[in-house]
């Protein structure tokens, strides 16, 4: 008799995950954000999880909770925190996924009253915030998988490679905004995969959960020692 459907195979492996958006503080009671709805992070700890992995997930304020005995949560909104939540673990992790969407910039200075409306314009200044993947990519050992996330609305191809480069990620995810029924807030997924060796792979308008079995897939295709 079989009581587990899934098979256990990546028991005794470690996955950090960083999933939905970061908030960045302008004063007490404002942040800016993004839509991301954490949807596809969820559904790839879930997946990781099922298959016996033990899921660290750095999870951006608002975002889905993933759901299952093998996945923790370290809550988090800005984009710094979740860079030292992740680092704090980086290394004892077997496979990284980069799957939030960490704001580019944040607010430079953060009022600490509420601040009052006046003039007819007002300014912001915003700084850029720490590259949680890019910074986790320089620090990289032998055997440790990166996967990235690519959103993209032109020259997506191009883009995506290019992070996948930069990034020191073993595969990227692209997700096309162009795409129906794909991306923020949506169930379903429409992505292409892009591996180091050029490979690469484009899938149907999939559920997210199919989306995220067939990441694992991928990552246990990698030709990579884990
Ligand atoms: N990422 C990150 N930290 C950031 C920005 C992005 O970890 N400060 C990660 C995302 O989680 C994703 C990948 O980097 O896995 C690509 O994110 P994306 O926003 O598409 O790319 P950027 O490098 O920020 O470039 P741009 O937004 O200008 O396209
Ligand atoms: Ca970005």
């Amino acid at each position: 008799i079989h009581f587990f459907e899934q098979s256990q195979d990546l028991k005794g492996k470690k996955v950090l995950l960083t999933s939905g958006p970061t908030q960045e503080a302008i004063d007490p009671v404002r942040f800016i954000s993004n839509h991301s709805s954490g949807k596809m992070g969820a559904a790839i700890a879930e997946a990781f999880a099922n298959r016996g992995a033990e899921v660290h997930v750095i999870l951006g304020h608002g975002a889905k909770k993933p759901q299952h005995a093998n996945i923790q949560i370290t809550p988090v909104k800005s984009a710094q925190e979740m860079y030292e939540a992740a680092l704090a673990i980086h290394s004892e992790a077997d496979i990284c996924v980069f799957a939030a969407a960490v704001a580019d910039y944040a607010p430079k200075d953060v009022a600490s009253e509420k601040i009052k409306k006046s003039d007819d314009h007002m300014q912001i200044t915003l700084v850029k915030n720490i590259d949680i993947a890019y910074a986790l990519g320089q620090k990289k050992a032998a055997g440790q998988i990166h996967v990235g996330f690519a959103l993209e609305t032109e020259n997506e191809v191009f883009h995506a490679k290019n992070k996948l480069a930069k990034k020191n990620f073993d595969l990227v995810v692209l997700n096309s905004m162009r795409d129906q029924g794909a991306g923020f807030q949506h169930d379903t997924n429409k992505v292409s995969i892009f591996f180091k060796d050029g490979k690469s792979i484009a899938t149907e308008t999939l559920h997210k959960k199919e989306v995220a079995e067939l990441l694992v897939k991928c990552v246990k295709e990698l030709p990579i020692e884990i």
